[in-house]
């Protein structure tokens, strides 16, 4: 299985507002990230509308040439929005107004009422559906229950704690994306993600694509955002590579 780079341009939005004009474009950004490689582009319309702005998606849909994955809340407004857009994918994030970024996964145990229909209205507007869950295999199989074809595996934990607890969390993201070729689900992962970290996520066979954004974002201050996102590409596919030879 191929794995493909979606670029999250959320703050790329997040340094434009700073200073409430134009510069630097997402739009931009994203036609960048095409340039380097990136496999898609990912955008997160919060409701406080924080980065992205509602013209930000219709233009990353309309203006750049890659599948587009609207991440977004449960909720009645975004629901219209994405039925609206259009896009090729979505991802359903729980949201919190004042968390600074997605701090856990969608909760799908508790969520079960209401997303089987949610999620069958964006299906049947010809959108991909992606749950964004925590790596636990309970959630991957009510994922699959509520009709979701694809899953992405919050990586926050495992980024954020070391040694052995990061081994454990890495465990976790295996079993659950086992979990999810065996219920045949399309199986991504995200969140906090940087070159430091990115190569025993990418090593994981059956994860379909990576979702990277902050630290790309982050990284173009420094290097520039092709750059970063180009190196990015090429660890990915580097420890794909390697752990696909060392099965062999
Ligand atoms: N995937 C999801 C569902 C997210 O909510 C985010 C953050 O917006 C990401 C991936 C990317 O996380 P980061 O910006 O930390 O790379």
């Amino acid at each position: 299985m191929t794995l493909r780079l979606g670029v999250n341009v959320d703050h790329v939005a997040t340094i434009r507002n700073a200073r409430g004009g134009p510069h630097p474009d997402p739009v931009r950004a994203a036609l960048i990230a095409l340039e380097a490689g990136a496999d898609g582009i990912t955008a997160h319309l919060r409701e406080d509308r924080r980065h992205i702005r509602d013209a930000d998606m219709r233009r990353l849909k309309a203006e750049v040439p890659l599948p587009l994955n609207f991440e977004m809340a449960v909720t009645d407004e975004m629901l219209a929005m994405a039925l609206e857009i259009a896009p090729h994918a979505c991802c359903l994030v729980p949201e919190n107004r004042a968390e600074v970024t997605t701090e856990g996964g969608l909760d799908v145990v508790a969520a079960a009422g209401r997303l089987p229909d949610f999620v069958a209205r964006l299906k049947d507007n010809g959108t991909r559906v992606s749950l964004f869950i925590d790596p636990d295999v309970r959630q991957v199989e009510m994922a699959s229950r509520v009709g979701a074809p694809v899953i992405e595996l919050h990586t926050g934990r495992y980024c954020e704690v070391e040694g052995d607890d990061r081994a454990a969390e890495l465990e976790r993201l295996v079993a659950a994306a086992a979990a999810a070729a065996e219920l045949e689900i399309e199986c991504h992962a995200g969140h906090g993600l940087t070159f430091d970290t990115v190569a025993p996520v990418a090593a994981i066979p059956n994860i379909a694509e990576l979702n990277i954004g902050h630290f790309l974002v982050g990284e173009g201050v420094v290097i520039g955002f092709g750059p970063a996102v180009a190196q990015m590409k090429r660890l990915i596919l580097a420890a794909r590579a390697e752990a696909d030879a060392a099965r062999r």
